[in-house]
């Protein structure tokens, strides 16, 4: 594990006092990005600017603020998108900070605490894991909401895991989840709500300026750049969004995959992949609409990357937090789209509260 840790001039006794307590831990990696000496007044938002960065950069696993109080520090840190900073005074809402809020830095205040207590929080928040799940859900709605004001501020090269609000998309998603919507209708919402996903994903496709001839004069517009989209169903569920999004794109090239599950090892086998050929060129969308416990979305993924892939989105329209914690634990660069990100999964591996299996309601075959 590496641990980036900062203080101002306040707490730099603190911040030598803990850095020694957690090499006698074993935490070897422990970056100090200062301040060097406490006797030079210095501003906390400097450090804790730089080191939210290089939590959110991945440059540091974890990161450790200290000032007077620890309030300056945090206020500052949770400026920046993609850092989840923790004030702590006492190890339970440490400890809770990591298993529920997934905190990716601590704060704390030498001036209020003992070093040893300081100690004593660190280390409960040290040894404590995220949970997901249900807590998943509600830290994603604090992602999107950071992507929502500020599409392009993210300083993450993870792959993030968007939640469609639009209310057309809601609109949708609630009758297809009625377990009385005729497979006609079911099938035709599908489409619709892919193609309204689709618009929004490609918002930040490249565009190239063309001068285009109008009845009155040339003009300057604009035209998709080089090679765009490819979009992958896999089958056979992934099969009901492809028309929804060749409606906007029309151009688009379609691969598909096919995956069953081994009865006896319950692993991913794959029986079908044609794929573009020219792929690694392109942005790659790959159409699942259940995320459930992700192994076929995260072996699909996997098959795509190794055909030459690189730049892979998932999208579906419903998710478990299950499926993206497998998704992004073996895929992190990948982006999930998905118009909803449901409880949990139960014991048969299904999304509740879900909508049943995709593919039969889209097929009719139950
Ligand atoms: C410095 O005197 C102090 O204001 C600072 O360390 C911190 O407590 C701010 O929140």
């Amino acid at each position: 594990m590496k641990i980036v840790i900062g203080s101002d001039h306040a707490a730099f006794t603190l911040k030598a006092f803990l850095i020694d307590h957690m090499r006698k831990k074993g935490i070897e990696e422990i970056l100090d990005i200062g301040t060097e000496t406490e006797s030079l007044p210095c501003d906390y938002p400097d450090i804790a600017f730089r080191l939210g960065e290089m939590v959110v950069q991945r440059k540091a696993d974890k990161g450790v603020l200290l000032c007077g109080t620890g309030v300056g520090m945090s206020i500052a840190a949770n400026k920046i998108p993609g850092v989840y900073a923790a004030h702590c005074h006492e190890p339970e809402t440490a400890r809770m900070s990591r298993r529920h809020n997934n905190a990716n830095v601590l704060t704390m205040g030498a001036r209020v605490l003992s070093p040893e207590l300081a100690a004593e929080i660190l280390d409960a928040w040290l040894e404590s894991d995220f949970e997901g799940e249900r807590h998943l859900r509600r830290l994603s709605k604090i992602s999107d909401y950071e992507q929502k004001i500020c599409p392009s501020c993210s300083l993450s090269e993870k792959g993030k895991t968007i939640v469609f609000d639009h209310p057309l998309v809601q609109h949708k998603v609630s009758i297809i989840r009625d377990k009385n919507t005729s497979v006609k209708e079911f099938r035709e919402l599908v489409q619709e709500i892919a193609g309204l996903m689709v618009y929004e994903i490609t918002r930040n496709l490249p565009l190239e300026k063309i001068q285009v001839e109008t009845p009155l004069a040339v003009t300057e517009a604009y035209a998709l750049e080089g090679k765009k989209l490819a979009i992958i169903p896999v089958l056979r569920a992934g099969l009901g969004m492809v028309d929804g999004i060749l409606q906007l794109v029309p151009n688009a090239k379609v691969g598909h995959i096919g995956l069953y599950r081994d009865p006896e090892t319950l692993m991913p086998v794959e029986y079908y992949c044609k794929l573009p050929g020219d792929i690694a060129e392109r942005d790659i969308l790959i159409l699942d609409p259940m995320l459930a416990t992700g192994g076929s979305a995260s072996a699909a993924i996997s098959l795509v990357k190794s055909k030459g892939g690189k730049k892979v989105s998932l999208v579906c329209i419903i998710a478990a937090p299950e499926g993206v914690s497998k998704v992004h634990g073996e895929h992190p660069d990948v982006d999930i789209y998905t118009a909803a990100l449901d409880s949990h999964l139960n014991d048969h591996g299904y999304i509740v509260p879900g909508l049943g299996d995709a593919g039969d309601r889209l097929f009719g075959t139950k």
